[in-house]
């Protein structure tokens, strides 16, 4: 690994994460979050010279971790258009695919990305700098009930209300434009001892709010689980709870809602098979290396053999 990815981000999770693709040597595949590239120079290093790789990343400082390798495509789009970009490349079916969600460390580690509350600076967030609305978008234009649902349903946050009305408040003397002006406003609803956890969780909300995350994750898990070829892998790794409910959602169901079907026998009708039963985390090595590595969580299911008739689109 170069020196420059390993600063981008040190891959989470790598060994086992592309374990569970059980890769083919001419099998096609596909990093959605490209980010650094450690898992996609993993997945290089176990393709044969006829298999290929389609790796994406929405964010354009990405582009520098390109690896050489004519068996790559890199796709600079946010994997929501999954469909569209493997319609455009002539892939038909693919035999894996692998997701390690959120951001990079590049993402937070950057003072003017607006993702970390440990600088001062413009309240961003945007993943693709190119794309619409910043955190200081939704935090002076949403209204109240808007913004407190984005805290409460993203940041999990008790006070999510009073921190919504606070906001307003605030906003009402003066636009709320960089990361100093937001913590100064909703620093003193936290207590001291637990003010690091809840900014996290409040900088965590609007992070996905702004990326429209949520949403991005249950079109690609959708698309994804139509271009798996029968015995295909799905490897992903999420790092918080609402993201690893569509996950969990997805494999056993087969819908990111979780709506099961029974066939007339009463068994579960999902297009997948779980690899692993139990979720996969870092060992306590990984952790003392990568402590940012602590809240990853993998999921790998392998796409039936028969698709079931509710499956084909
Ligand atoms: C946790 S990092 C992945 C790190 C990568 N596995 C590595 O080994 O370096 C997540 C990456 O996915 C990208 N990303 C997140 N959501 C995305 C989306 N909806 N579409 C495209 N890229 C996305 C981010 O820009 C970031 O670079």
């Amino acid at each position: 690994m170069t020196q420059e990815a390993t600063t981008y981000h040190i891959p989470a999770l790598l060994k086992p994460s592309v374990d569970g693709l059980d890769i083919r040597p001419d099998g096609t595949y596909v990093d959605v979050t490209m980010g650094g590239g450690g898992h996609t120079r993993e997945i290089l290093s176990r393709l044969g010279p006829d298999g290929r790789l389609l790796g994406f990343d929405q964010d354009e400082d990405a582009e520098r971790n390109i690896p050489d390798d004519p068996r790559f495509t890199f796709v600079r789009s946010n994997f929501r258009y999954l469909r569209n970009f493997l319609r455009y490349y002539g892939v038909t079916r693919i035999d894996g695919l692998l997701a390690d969600l959120g951001v990079s460390f590049h993402h937070f580690d950057d003072s003017e990305r607006g993702f970390s509350f440990r600088f001062d600076g413009a309240l961003d967030m945007r993943m693709n700098k190119r794309a619409g609305q910043t955190a200081a978008d939704v935090v002076n234009n949403y209204d109240e009930e808007r913004l407190a649902r984005v805290f409460y349903l993203y940041g999990e946050l008790k006070n999510s209300r009073r921190l919504a009305a606070t906001l307003v408040k605030a906003r009402a003397n003066k636009t709320i434009g960089t990361i100093g002006e937001f913590l100064d406003i909703v620093k003193p609803l936290f207590g001291r001892e637990r003010e690091k956890k809840e900014l996290a969780r409040v900088f965590q909300a609007l992070r996905i709010e702004v990326n429209q995350e949520m949403d991005a994750l249950k079109e690609m898990l959708q698309a994804a689980t139509d271009a798996l070829r029968p015995g295909g892998r799905l490897a992903i790794i999420t790092y918080h709870s609402l993201e690893d409910r569509l996950v969990k959602n997805l494999m056993k169901t087969g819908n990111v809602e979780g709506t099961i079907q029974k066939d007339f026998f009463g068994n579960i009708q999902s297009p997948f098979r779980l690899v692993n039963n139990k979720v996969l985390t870092p060992d306590e090595e990984e952790v003392a290396r990568n402590p940012r590595s602590r809240s990853a969580k993998l999921r790998i299911a392998e796409k039936k053999e028969t698709e079931e008739k509710n499956n084909d689109h």
